[in-house]
């Protein structure tokens, strides 16, 4: 008889666990390491944040939200990748372990604070996925970076990879309820399935043209400050 999905996925998560449970140790270290990576990449976006509020009025980021990731969803993306389930595994492997969400204001100020991010000195950029640019075929628009951030501990420096998305609020907007949706879909059969990817999409472009409509009434008003900075009107 086939093994149901969600046996498979609970066998994938018990063979982890017990190589976790085998060097319980190592593993709190290693959590204490992505910890610090997040950490240390979030205080960089809120430094960025406060500068940009001392240099244009203005905060380009909404919020941020910070997550490690569960050994049971690293089980089943080891196990989706057709890769070992060991601790050595996921640390050469799974770069999303540390996670950094920024929700931005506009869409150029995605580009801004990554491009600040990336240009830092100790900051090494491995990746960089443009669904922005390219958006999914479900409609999904972002933009992700894997990042290395080195860790100063006591007597070493360990350099530990981040995933960050930066998105907008349109864009996070459509990809919690999409997200939500989605395990709602898993029931549906064709070809209600079909016309549900299809709706969820054309919401998709039409959060993408409520960014590209908020982004130029914010370079209009930025275009009327400089002219009237120039006409002496402001100082
Ligand atoms: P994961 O194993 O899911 O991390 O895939 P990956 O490492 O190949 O990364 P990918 O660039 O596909 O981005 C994965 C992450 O982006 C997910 O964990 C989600 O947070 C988000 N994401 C990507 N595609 C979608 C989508 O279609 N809908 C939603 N709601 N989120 C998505
Ligand atoms: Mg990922």
């Amino acid at each position: 008889m086939p093994i149901k999905p969600e046996r498979r996925f609970l066998q994938h998560e018990e063979a982890l666990n017990e190589a976790i449970h085998k060097d319980m140790h190592y593993w709190k270290l290693l959590q204490a390491y992505y910890r610090g990576a997040m950490l240390e990449v979030k205080t960089k976006f809120d430094v960025l944040n406060e500068k940009f509020n001392v240099d244009h009025d203005r905060n380009p980021i909404e919020s941020i939200k910070t997550r490690i990731k569960e050994p049971r969803s690293i089980a089943a993306k080891l196990a989706r990748m057709g890769l070992p389930l060991s601790i050595k595994s996921l640390e050469d492997n799974i770069f999303d372990i540390a996670g950094v969400r920024v929700i931005c204001s506009f869409m150029d100020d995605i580009y801004t604070l990554a491009d600040c991010l990336s240009g830092q000195n100790d900051i090494r950029l491995i990746e960089c996925k443009d669904y922005i640019a390219h958006p999914k075929p479900s409609g999904y628009r972002s933009l992700h970076l894997i990042v290395e951030v080195p860790i100063f501990l006591k007597a070493e420096t360990r350099h530990t990879k981040v995933e960050v998305q930066l998105r907008t609020i349109a864009m996070d907007f459509w990809t919690s309820l999409e997200h939500k949706i989605r395990y709602k879909k898993t029931t549906l059969q064709e070809p209600a399935l079909e016309e549900i990817g299809q709706h969820l999409s054309r919401i998709s472009q039409n959060a993408a043209s409520l960014d590209a409509d908020m982004q130029k009434v914010r370079d209009a008003i930025a275009q009327l400050e400089k002219e009237l900075e120039s006409d002496g009107f402001c100082s």
